[in-house]
């Protein structure tokens, strides 16, 4: 964890304790990505509804009222969930992005107050009632089962899977990840060009995608692994995200960066 880059440094409005970080275009933390064929795609920003204000930082552009650094598909993430993310202040870990994680029981770290948090459901299913847009970030954190096969995420609009990101452990005795999507039942072309397979059996591991313009940026453990192009294009559509596998998972949460 120590001397990855914090998302935060990535962020316009947070405090930017390293003065040689790269400005807060885009996706520049995650400076180990290959460049781009003409360039990093400039982001225009959030629509007007995007608040400059520091105390909104993490609100969703949208017409949603939603709390500070909250994604309004957040809330009643799972079942059992305590409610609509808390607003508390950001945590102090290198990945906290502002709008900070929501925490209870299954959703984020346990209350200080309480025992370990329960173990999330796998396979376990988190709506996004307003869909996917440009600077949606989700981060997942989890473990590896012991001796496991595969897991996957799937981001689904209706069947339709709009990206399927599938790690393999065990695939021919290789371990590879695969990025496909599913339309009408039906796979395309898979994309297997990860450069390296971060994930290991019984150990800890956080996962983020990050929505842009055009295609998703996958990160493990704080590095850029990957990225994918958008194959469905209405993002908005796209309003669950589901993850199934040999994996167990403690925390998955949607902030706006
Ligand atoms: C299939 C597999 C699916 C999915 C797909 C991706 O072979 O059964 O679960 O991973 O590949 O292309």
């Amino acid at each position: 964890m120590s001397g990855g880059f914090s998302l935060s440094d990535a962020l316009p409005t947070s405090n930017n304790p390293n003065p040689s970080a790269p400005p807060p275009h885009g996706w520049p933390s995650w400076g180990n990505q290959p460049p781009v064929p003409g360039g990093f795609p400039a982001y225009p920003g959030p629509p007007g509804a995007y608040p400059g204000s520091p105390a909104a930082p993490g609100t969703y552009p949208g017409a949603y009222p939603a709390a500070p650094g909250m994604y309004p598909g957040a809330p009643g993430p799972y079942p059992g969930a305590p409610g609509p993310y808390p607003g508390g202040p950001a945590g102090p870990g290198p990945y906290s992005a502002p709008g900070q994680p929501p925490s209870g029981p299954g959703f984020g770290p346990p209350p200080p107050q309480g025992g370990p948090a329960p173990p999330m459901k796998v396979p376990f299913e988190l709506p996004l009632q307003a869909g996917l847009v440009p600077r949606l970030l989700i981060t997942i954190t989890g473990t590896v089962n012991s001796n496991p096969n595969r897991f996957s995420l799937d981001f689904k609009r209706g069947n339709d899977i709009a990206f399927h990101f599938n790690p393999r452990f065990k695939e021919d005795n290789r371990k590879v990840i695969v990025c496909n999507s599913m339309f009408q039942n039906n796979w395309g072309k898979e994309e297997r060009t990860a450069p390296r397979f971060p994930f290991e059996a019984g150990k800890p591991f956080k996962l983020q995608i990050l929505c842009e313009g055009d295609h998703f940026k996958v990160a493990v453990n704080d590095a850029h692994l990957l990225q994918y192009s958008f194959r469905e294009k209405k993002l908005n559509e796209i309003t669950k995200l589901c993850i199934a596998g040999d994996i167990t998972l403690t925390s998955v949460v949607p902030t706006m960066i």
